[in-house]
């Protein structure tokens, strides 16, 4: 190595275009815009969940960021929409599903809701959406989109992030030509995304994933999962990641769209007790361990298949909501939300980057040494 590397200025940063390689990741279907502008006017890579929006409301939201900043963004969509068992999923299954969450529904003044078949939004759709409004950034998780997907995005020049939860679904997102890969391990709030082995014994910790996933590929890497202050992005980089994405420290800032009960709930010093749910969604999450979480985890519990499940729980959330009842409602939240309580996105960055600047480049030095070779050697994306 002859020239002395600097922490901010990497292989991601120059893809992206951004000024530090810290990425406020997606937040689902909390609405976020404002949030995803403040971090990437800042020089970051700010994010914007669409996973369940129709095209046209795509299209939408994506004006409105670009109307908030004149910097580089993503959208994030989620390659697989739905379990296989959504479409057949029939009433009787709807009624077992409920039968736990009838006597909240009640207690809460709530509507008890009536079985719907199965209605989707397809990811094709959403995807055309993206490219025809030529986002600048296009991140995924739950999959590898298909080939004309990805190359329609290389020829509009919209970069691609893709995420795995293990090293064989970054080497599926590498040799598909994603241009950076995330690593989130399952420390991480919200979904696991994985798609290859969906196990619960499949999943690894960031510190395990980010260094094999790293000597895996040849695309950068994003580390995700119990990130949330310096010491994670310096500990990140050391072990291979050229960015780190963070997602609960974000949801506590203003502008994130989680709502009051679970914003207090963060706050509060409490959130140390998380775990890992199919009951909220359909699909394997980490929250905030709470009664309604207990009960859905029961063994025995009917779960129906994503997304159907996630529709069923928000007949409890709405109500827990207006009622502020911390007990009753979803709240995503990684390993790490105890660390974080910043409400200022602008400060939560600030304070990232002074902190990180004070050792980042020494870490990163050291690393490009580990490297050497490797990364001559690989495919010719530096
Ligand atoms: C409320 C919430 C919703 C999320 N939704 C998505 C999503 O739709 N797509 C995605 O790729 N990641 C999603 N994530 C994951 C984050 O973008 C990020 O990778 C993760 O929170 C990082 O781990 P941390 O929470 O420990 O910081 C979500 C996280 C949260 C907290």
């Amino acid at each position: 190595m002859s020239s002395k590397s600097s922490w901010n200025q990497n292989r991601l940063t120059k893809l992206l275009g951004i000024e530090y390689p810290i990425i406020q990741g997606p937040l689902g279907g909390l609405q976020a815009q404002k949030l995803a502008a403040t971090v990437s006017n800042f020089g970051g890579l700010g994010s914007f969940g669409g996973l369940s929006l129709e095209p046209s409301a795509i299209s939408d939201v994506i004006a409105e960021i670009r109307s908030l900043t004149a910097k580089p963004f993503a959208l994030n969509l989620w390659v697989s929409m739905e379990d296989e068992g959504a479409f057949a999923s029939d009433e009787k299954a709807f009624q077992r599903a409920l039968a736990p969450l009838v006597h909240h529904i009640a207690g809460l003044g709530g509507t008890v809701p009536k079985f719907k078949p199965y209605s989707p939004v397809k990811f094709a759709d959403q995807a055309r959406a993206l490219i025809d409004a030529k986002v600048p950034v296009f991140s995924f998780v739950f999959g590898v989109p298909p080939k004309e997907i990805l190359d329609e995005c290389r020829k509009q020049g919209i970069h691609t992030i893709g995420v795995a939860t293990s090293v064989d679904e970054a080497r599926a997102l590498d040799e598909a030509g994603v241009d950076a890969i995330g690593a989130s391990g399952f420390e991480a709030a919200g979904h696991k995304g994985a798609f290859l082995d969906t196990s619960p014994q499949a999943l690894m910790g960031t510190f395990s994933l980010v260094p094999q996933i790293a000597d895996a590929v040849s695309a950068p890497v994003v580390a995700a999962g119990g990130i949330a202050d310096a010491r994670g992005i310096v500990a990140a980089m050391a072990l291979g990641a050229e960015g780190v994405q963070l997602g609960t420290a974000f949801l506590t800032c203003e502008g994130s769209g989680a709502t009051a009960t679970h914003r207090e709930a963060l706050l509060s010093g409490k959130a140390a007790r998380t775990g890992l749910t199919k009951g909220f969604t359909g699909r394997l999450a980490r929250g905030i361990r709470n009664q309604l979480m207990e009960d859905l985890n029961q063994a025995g519990s009917e779960i129906l298949p994503y997304p159907l499940q996630r529709y069923l729980v928000r007949n409890v959330s709405t109500p827990a909501e207006s009622a502020h009842r911390a007990d009753l409602l979803p709240m995503w939240a990684g390993q790490s939300a105890n660390i974080s309580h910043y409400t200022d996105a602008t400060k939560l960055m600030e304070d990232l980057v002074t902190d990180v600047s004070a050792v980042g480049d020494s870490i990163v030095d050291w690393t490009e040494k580990r490297r050497g070779g490797r990364r001559a050697a690989s495919s010719g994306r530096d």
